[in-house]
């Protein structure tokens, strides 16, 4: 019979030869560091990072997951884990292939060996791609959900899981996923509450790009699906839209085109059809439908509500014409022009109420009046937040 001390220090011993054989060397100065974070926290403060060293200047008090979407980067890992916070994969894969049981099997164990070999504490699938509701890369989504959530649970214990979901489960941008039993088998739903536009890349009319109550309302939308609250992280937009603009419409759309439209739209007709019927561009008639359907009405757009400080260029015209509805292009603003923007009329009013970096960009671009009700809600429904 082997001493009590012989066997310890065997077991004791065996974790060090698998390290040294299976595995790549640990990069951190501290060989703790590379184990994996295993405790779960009340409250998700959930970044995405994108590369280069930003990830310095990130209040690590706060943050409790670092999703990696630039290179793998292992001070990034130590430091992150110094700290208790998670660094997990980016995790994306074309659904056609993951139909085979197979190929859905091959992928699941390439990411949690990438992810063993790298240390990190989970995956962010980052799927969005246009799927019909029960057609095979819908039932391969969920399963693929559901699979790699046990995979990662099984080989990496406290590892977490996240999906990340358009700000409303309504089949946005023609995502119609499961999101009743993708919600059940993930830790985390990632709430992209942002490009609420949808993904234009014609004519559009200027928008917010995450307006308050039509955010609200996308919340109010997975939690009458019953998914856990807990579950949801919501996410902000720290990046703004551009909207030069192409044209005025001639005028605006008498009333009753307008509830005509509301009332084509609810006996099934599609926005070209409508557009042809009533002589109206069928961008003009989405944003109507859109309009009717976020706030039940059909009154006139709210208008040009963001261009409005994001753009200088964009009050003179308003001002100088008086408010027409602008027809527009959106157009991912670079860092520059997002700063000086910023500097000129943002900052300063968070300045003015004491905030540091750490507001949400919304609706008219005025923290005084969103940050209150915005918070209220959240706390009424009990929500884990970003
Ligand atoms: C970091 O976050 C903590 C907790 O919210 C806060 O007290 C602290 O002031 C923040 N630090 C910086 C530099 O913003
Ligand atoms: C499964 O993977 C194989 C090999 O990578 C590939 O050739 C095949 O097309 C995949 N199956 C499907 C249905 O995409
Ligand atoms: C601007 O609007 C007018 C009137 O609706 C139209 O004739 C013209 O083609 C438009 N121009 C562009 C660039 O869309």
């Amino acid at each position: 019979m082997l001493p009590d001390t012989l066997t310890s220090r065997c077991l004791l011993f065996l974790p060090s030869i698998i390290a040294v054989c299976g595995a790549a060397a640990c990069p951190c100065e501290e060989p703790e560091l590379c184990q994996q974070i295993r405790a779960q926290r009340d409250f998700e403060v959930f970044v995405f990072d994108v590369g280069g060293k930003t990830w310095k200047s990130y209040n690590w008090s706060m943050v409790t997951t670092v999703a990696t979407f630039g290179k793998y980067d292992t001070d990034l890992m130590c430091y992150a884990h110094s700290k208790g916070a998670r660094v997990v994969l980016k995790g994306d894969v074309h659904l056609p292939y993951i139909v085979d049981p197979n190929n859905r099997t091959a992928w699941i164990t390439g990411k949690v060996d990438l992810a063993k070999s790298q240390f990190m504490d989970g995956i962010n699938i980052d799927i969005e791609q246009a799927v019909e509701e029960g057609s095979p890369e819908y039932h391969a989504l969920t399963d693929l959900v559901k699979e790699t959530t046990d995979a990662f649970h099984s080989a990496i214990p406290g590892s977490q899981v996240s999906f990340d979901v358009a700000w409303s489960p309504n089949c946005i941008d023609k995502r119609c996923y499961d999101y009743v039993r993708i919600a059940e088998s993930c830790d985390l739903l990632f709430v992209m509450s942002y490009d609420e536009q949808s993904q234009i890349t014609g004519d559009c009319i200027a928008t917010a790009n995450a307006p308050l109550s039509q955010t609200l309302n996308g919340y109010d939308q997975f939690l009458s699906l019953n998914i856990d609250p807990k579950k949801l992280v919501m996410g902000v937009p720290w990046y703004g839209y551009d909207y030069p603009c192409l044209n005025f419409s001639q005028e605006e759309l008498a009333k009753d085109t307008r509830n005509k439209i509301a009332d084509l739209h609810q006996a099934g007709k599609t926005e070209s059809a409508i557009g042809k019927q009533l002589g109206v561009k069928k961008s003009t008639v989405g944003a109507i439908i859109r309009n009717w359907k976020t706030y039940k009405t059909t009154d006139n757009l709210p208008r040009a509500g963001a261009p409005r400080k994001i753009s200088p260029r964009e009050v003179n015209i308003i001002t100088r014409t008086g408010p027409g509805r602008l027809i527009c292009v959106k157009e991912r603003m670079n860092g520059a022009m997002y700063r000086d923007i910023l500097s000129e009329n943002l900052l300063p009013s968070a300045r003015a109420l004491k905030m540091k970096r750490g507001w949400v960009f919304q609706h008219d671009n005025d923290p005084k009046h969103t940050a209150r009700p915005t918070k209220e809600w959240l706390r009424k429904k009990h929500f884990e937040v970003l």
